[in-house]
């Protein structure tokens, strides 16, 4: 027989700055999207596998999220697994176990699942490479498209999270290989030095489960009203973001990342019916951070994703003032005075076993 082999991937989480709002088709986006891979929230996935002794035409699994049995989460996955089994076929032939946590806690408010699923996509594909006995030591760029390409069909937003720093994803004129079936890096001689090491404080001002999911809200955008304008506008912005990292202006980037950031919960208020993610405390630390910064000139600005928490992005040399104001200012507004430090990251690793 056999023996089992185990692969171990660690991926991070992202956060968009012009966020993939609205889908068509298998996940392909309406729009492009552009977001920072973070460092500190991540998922870590093992996979081992062994050759089943009777072949099915059935996903054999076994899960363990945090080391215990959980049947949500592994009735999503052998769905997935089933799904993408067309392209993988060898995964109906091997008895699948998978051991997966996170590096923040489960019901924090922050979504998990493009760190989970791309972890996930990372693990068939070195599978794959092994299977087929091409296992590559320096990973080329096509692993890395394959692999973001499985991760979008787990999860849209798990595509941009395998690249380091700064991902795009969905096909745009002014990024030439920009694509809609997978995210690519942004390369490192675009990104101006003020935003190497960006940071993101991600103030949780509540840990409850979302009301309407993501998968429900983009099904929304298909009878938004504003759905045409918000797709063209996303366009510009990412075009207009991109010259603003690559030449360094904060005021420029500050001014889109928050339009991005209330564009889409004004989206979501737009819908039908009409929803609002935001809490009373979102909207106050987000008055309080435009005076901060009216006031200051500190170059500190938020955004939002598909829920209440506040995502604080400033750059490396403001971290002391930004401390500061959030330990004065803001740390009370927050759910049990939680924050979560973050900052850019260098993207999925494969962890040796
Ligand atoms: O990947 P999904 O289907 O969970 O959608 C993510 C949507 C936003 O987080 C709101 C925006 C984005 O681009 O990540």
């Amino acid at each position: 027989m056999k023996k089992q082999q185990k692969i171990t991937w660690r991926s991070p989480s992202n956060i968009a700055l012009v966020k993939y709002w609205g889908k068509h088709g298998v996940q392909l986006p309406c729009n492009p999207s552009l977001s920072i891979t973070l460092e500190n929230a991540f998922t870590e996935t093992s996979l081992s596998f062994k050759a089943k002794i009777h072949k099915s035409k059935n996903i054999s699994l076994q899960f363990y999220f945090e080391n215990k049995t959980n049947k949500l989460f592994k009735d999503k996955i052998v769905r997935f697994l089933a799904q993408i089994s067309s392209t993988f076929p060898f995964l109906l032939d091997y008895e699948l176990e998978i051991h997966s946590h996170n590096s923040f806690p489960h019901s924090a408010g922050i979504a998990s699942s493009a760190s989970s699923m791309s972890a996930l996509a990372l693990c068939i594909c070195s599978m794959e490479e092994i299977i087929l006995g091409n296992k590559n030591e320096i990973k080329q760029a096509d692993f890395w498209q394959k692999a973001s390409n499985i991760s979008r069909l787990g999860s849209g937003s798990a595509c941009r999270s395998v690249y380091p720093k700064i991902a795009i994803w969905g096909r745009t004129e002014v990024v030439q290989d920009s694509s809609d079936k997978h995210a690519i890096p942004l390369a490192e001689n675009k990104i101006h030095p003020i935003f190497q090491n960006f940071r993101d404080s991600i103030l949780i001002i509540d840990k409850e489960e979302k009301k309407v999911s993501s998968r429900a809200g983009h099904a929304l955008m298909n009878e938004n009203p504003y759905a045409a304008v918000r797709y063209q506008q996303a366009h510009k912005h990412l075009g207009s973001l991109l010259k603003a990292i690559q030449n360094g202006d904060l005021d420029i980037f500050i001014d889109i990342v928050e339009r991005e950031a209330l564009t889409l919960h004004a989206l979501m208020m737009a819908s039908k019916p009409p929803y609002v993610l935001m809490k009373p405390n979102t909207l106050t630390i987000i008055q309080k951070i435009q005076g901060f910064r009216k006031e200051t000139k500190i170059p500190l600005c938020f955004t939002l994703d598909a829920g209440p928490n506040v995502h604080l992005l400033y750059p490396q040399n403001v971290f002391e003032e930004v401390k500061e104001f959030i330990k004065n200012d803001l740390l009370s507004l927050c759910q049990d005075g939680k924050i979560i430090e973050d900052q850019m990251g260098s993207g999925s690793v494969e962890v040796s076993a």
